[in-house]
C-alpha cells in the first residue's frame, strides 16, 4: 500500500489510550470515570479521528481503506493534546527585574504602581516590530508544541493603543498561518487604562469605537477579555464595556478575582465563557459561576510566579463548576509556561484526581475556549494526540511534568 495515496492512517498500538470522552461537563471526577482503552488505535482521515478502537479489530476495519500505519514499538499512552486556555505569550522584552523585586518583599500590585509591571511590557512591546513579536511568539509556540500543548489561547494587551493592539493581535495571526501550534486569539485592550489616558472611560469608548470594528473587521480575535481589579478597571466599567463588546458579536472572557472578589459576579453577569485566575474566590462566587455556567480557569502558574496561595480548585469542583486549567503564560507574574508541571503541581496541593487534573487541561479546556471539536479522542475530533513513554497513564501526572510526549500530532500530522 502506498503512503502517498492513503487516504487514512491509523495510529497504534499503544498500550493505553484515555479518550477523555463522556466525562461530566462539570463538578467532581471519579478516576473510575476514565475511559482507558489498552492495546488500542486511532483511525485518522483528513486530520479527524474517525474512529479509536482496540488496535486489532481497526486493523481489520482499516483494510477497507488505503492507509498508512504509523506503528510503535515502546509502551505509549495516547491522550488529547493539551489546550492552554489563557496566555499573554506575544510580548516583548523580559520582567526579571520585577521578579528579583517581588521575592526581595515587593508586592505585585506596588510594583505595578511605580511604574514596573505590566506598564514595562507594553512600554517594550511597543517599541518592538510585527518581525519581532512573531519571532518570539514562535519560539514560545515551539516550547509549548514540544511539551504537548496542541492549542493555545494568547490575549493581546500589551499594546493599549489601536495600532499596538492590532500589531499585537497580526503577529498572532501571522503565526497561527504558519505555526502547528492553534492559537485562539483574544483581545485584552483592557488590561490595564494606558499612560495616555486619565480616564478609564474615556479608553475604553476608544476601544469599543476603534479598536474592535478593526479588529472585527481584519478577522483578528472572536474574544474579549478585561481585568478588573483595584489597578485595573472596575466592576461597573466592566459590564458596561462586556455588554457591548457582546453585542459587537465577540465571546467574553474575564481576569476575575485575583487578589479581590468582583471579577466573578461581572463574569455571571455578562454570560463570560470562562472567569480566569479566581485565587480570591469562595463559596459566594463559586455559586455565582455556577449558577451562570461559567467555566473556572485557575491558573496555577500566576501562583507560583508571585508566590501566593492557588485558587481553592477543588472547592470550585466540590461545588459543582466546570474547572479548566491554564498557565497564564506572562512575563510578569507566570514567567514559567509549563502546562503539565503546573497542573500536576495544583492537583498535588489541592487533592484533584488524575481525571479532574487531566480534564482541566483537555475537554474542559476546550469548554473553556468553546472549541467543541477539541480535547477529546473520539470521533469527529480533532486528531491533536500526544504520546508519552510510559505503559501507564498514572504516571505522567506522578512526575509531575518532568515526562515529556514522545510524539505529538496536529491535525494527524506528526510535529
Ligand atoms: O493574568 N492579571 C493581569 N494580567 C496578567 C499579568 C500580566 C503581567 O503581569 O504582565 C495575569 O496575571
Ligand atoms: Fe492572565
Amino acid at each position: 500500500m502506498e503512503a502517498s495515496v492513503a487516504t487514512h492512517t491509523l495510529y497504534g498500538p499503544f498500550s493505553q489510550i484515555l479518550t477523555m470522552a463522556d466525562l461530566p461537563d462539570a463538578g467532581p471526577i471519579a478516576d473510575e470515570a476514565l475511559q482507558v482503552l489498552e492495546n488500542a488505535g486511532v483511525l485518522v482521515s483528513g486530520g479527524k479521528i474517525i474512529r479509536v478502537d482496540d488496535y486489532i479489530r481497526l486493523s481489520q476495519e482499516a483494510e477497507q481503506y488505503d492507509y498508512a500505519v504509523e506503528p510503535f514499538e515502546e509502551p505509549m499512552v495516547l491522550l488529547p493534546g493539551l489546550i492552554d486556555a489563557h496566555t499573554h505569550i506575544c510580548f516583548a522584552g523580559s520582567r526579571a527585574n520585577d521578579y528579583a523585586m517581588r521575592v526581595a518583599g515587593k508586592s505585585y500590585l506596588e510594583i505595578a504602581r511605580s511604574g514596573g509591571g505590566i506598564l514595562d511590557s507594553v512600554r517594550k512591546t511597543r517599541e518592538a516590530t510585527v518581525i519581532e513579536l512573531v519571532e518570539l511568539l514562535k519560539q514560545r509556540c515551539d516550547r509549548h508544541l514540544r511539551e504537548g500543548v496542541t492549542t493555545c489561547e494568547v490575549k493581546s494587551g500589551y499594546g493599549l493603543s489601536v495600532d499596538d493592539e492590532l500589531k499585537m493581535l497580526e503577529a498572532i495571526q501571522l503565526v497561527n498561518k504558519h505555526h502547528p501550534l492553534e492559537l485562539v486569539p483574544t483581545c485584552l485592550a483592557a488590561h490595564m487604562r494606558p499612560p495616555e489616558f486619565t480616564d478609564s472611560k474615556a479608553y475604553l469608548r476608544t476601544v469599543l469605537d476603534e479598536l474592535l470594528p478593526a479588529i472585527k473587521e481584519k478577522n483578528l480575535a472572536s474574544r474579549v477579555d478585561i481585568f478588573i481589579e483595584d489597578t485595573a478597571f472596575t466592576e461597573k466599567e466592566s459590564v458596561e464595556y462586556l455588554l457591548e463588546a457582546k453585542k459587537a458579536g465577540f465571546d467574553l472572557t474575564v481576569h476575575a478575582d485575583q487578589f479581590s472578589t468582583g471579577g466573578s459576579r461581572v463574569a455571571a453577569e455578562v454570560g463570560a465563557l470562562s472567569a480566569d485566575h479566581l485565587e480570591a474566590s469562595s463559596d459566594a462566587e463559586i455559586d455565582l459561576l455556577r449558577n451562570a455556567g461559567v467555566v473556572a480557569t485557575v491558573l496555577p502558574g500566576a501562583s507560583l510566579g508571585l508566590g501566593m496561595h492557588y485558587a481553592s480548585a477543588r472547592k470550585m469542583l466540590d461545588g459543582g463548576l466546570c474547572l479548566a486549567i491554564a498557565t497564564d503564560w506572562n512575563p510578569g507574574s507566570a514567567p514559567m509556561g509549563d502546562l503539565l508541571m503546573q497542573a500536576a503541581l495544583l492537583g498535588a496541593a489541592e487533592k484533584l484526581t488524575t481525571a479532574e487534573t487531566l480534564a482541566a487541561i483537555t475537554t474542559r479546556a476546550a469548554r473553556a475556549l468553546n472549541l467543541p471539536d477539541k480535547g477529546q479522542l473520539a470521533k469527529g475530533f480533532a486528531a491533536d494526540m500526544i504520546a508519552f513513554p510510559t505503559a501507564d497513564y498514572k504516571e505522567i501526572l506522578y512526575f509531575q511534568g518532568k515526562l515529556k510526549p514522545h510524539k505529538v500530532w496536529k491535525n494527524g500530522q506528526e510535529v
